[in-house]
């Protein structure tokens, strides 16, 4: 069986060819990136255009590395939510055409929801509840999955952990997207040199990374220096918030009696959150699953694992299908 994964909800287009659950054929992204770093943040208007322009030209690069055509395609899996309300309608709008045209099922896929399921291109759906990490820059939501079904443990109370390092980034002068620059000037800085905290709630493992944020800004207002800095602001930044997302991980999974953590979501791309996670859940007795590196950002081929294992559930989508921008992770 061979699932198409159409994935548009922000600023990558992407489409993927999956072959049953694992295999996976093809996997082609345009991306609109450049065209946003002069604004420092993605501009919706020009991300649904970017889309618009090449969801064709990708689909059909998708067809051609994978050897297939289009009447080899069984199943068409497609982001209907959560993102950038034009994004997602390019890509829903495209799907919905095509299954009409090849008379094939289609399904409509939470981007959330897939961002775990990236864990299982190449690897097997574990049979027992497991916790999923999501962070990236429009989440950050712990949710306990089992057989199909997403429960919401923690959420973040205002700003995401990957829209954090991007504002950060912006008061620094790093350009976007901030989470590669910042890891990358934070190879040089020393973690210990400045005290930044997240925010903490009474009774409950939610996330606030807003007063980090303001933090750094007052600190950069504050100091004779910041070039000399920029180093110690991006460890020390980095190094509080992997510490405040790895420390509630590791209590919810505690709390749920939970043994295994799959990560999913841009910042999963951060290679010393990926060693601090590993290293304090191993600590602790728990496994954690990351996707591939190419798999951490927004890609078709999460879509097709999450459209395939959610067509073996037995759902369907219809001509009806519409996007919903502010889709949470049910
Ligand atoms: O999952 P994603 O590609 O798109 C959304 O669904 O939001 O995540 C993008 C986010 C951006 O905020 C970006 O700064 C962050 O992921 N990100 C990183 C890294 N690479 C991407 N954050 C920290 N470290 C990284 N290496
Ligand atoms: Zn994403």
């Amino acid at each position: 069986m061979i699932t198409l994964g159409i994935e548009s909800s922000c600023d990558e287009t992407s489409c993927a060819l999956l072959e049953n659950s694992n295999k996976l054929l093809s996997n082609v992204t345009a991306t609109s990136l450049a065209k946003h770093q002069a604004f420092g943040g993605v501009v919706p208007e020009i991300a649904s255009r970017h889309t618009l322009e090449h969801i064709d030209r990708v689909y059909v690069a998708s067809l051609k590395k994978a050897h297939k055509q289009a009447k080899d395609i069984d199943l068409i899996a497609v982001t209907y939510g959560p993102g950038l309300i034009g994004s997602l309608l390019v890509g829903v709008s495209f799907a919905k055409a095509l299954a009409l045209a090849l008379d094939i099922p289609l399904i409509g896929v939470n981007h959330l929801q897939a961002h775990v399921y990236a864990n299982f291109l190449g690897r097997r759906m574990p049979g027992k509840p497991f916790l999923g990490l999501v962070v990236s820059g429009g989440h950050t939501s712990i949710v306990r999955f089992h057989k199909g079904v997403f429960k919401e443990l923690a959420i973040t109370r205002d700003d995401a952990c990957g829209e954090a390092f991007d504002k950060v980034a912006k008061i620094l002068g790093l350009g976007y997207p901030g989470g590669p620059v910042i890891e990358k000037k934070a190879l040089l800085g020393d973690p210990e040199s400045i005290r930044f905290r997240c925010g903490q709630f009474k009774n409950s493992y939610d996330f606030s990374f807003s007063g980090i944020k303001t933090a750094v800004l007052y600190y950069v207002q504050k100091s004779k220096n910041v070039k000399k800095e920029l180093a110690n602001i991006c460890a020390s930044f980095q190094k509080s918030v992997v510490d405040d997302v790895v420390t509630k991980t590791i209590r919810v999974a505690q709390a749920e009696n939970i043994d295994l953590i799959v990560v999913g979501g841009g910042v999963s791309a951060n290679s010393f959150f990926r060693d601090e996670l590993k290293e304090r859940a191993a600590r602790a007795g728990k496994k954690v699953f990351f996707p591939l590196f190419e798999h951490s950002l927004d890609n078709g081929a999460m879509i097709a694992r999450a459209g395939y294992a959610l067509f073996k559930q037995g759902k369907r989508s219809d001509l009806t299908l519409s996007a919903v921008p502010s889709l949470g992770f049910k």
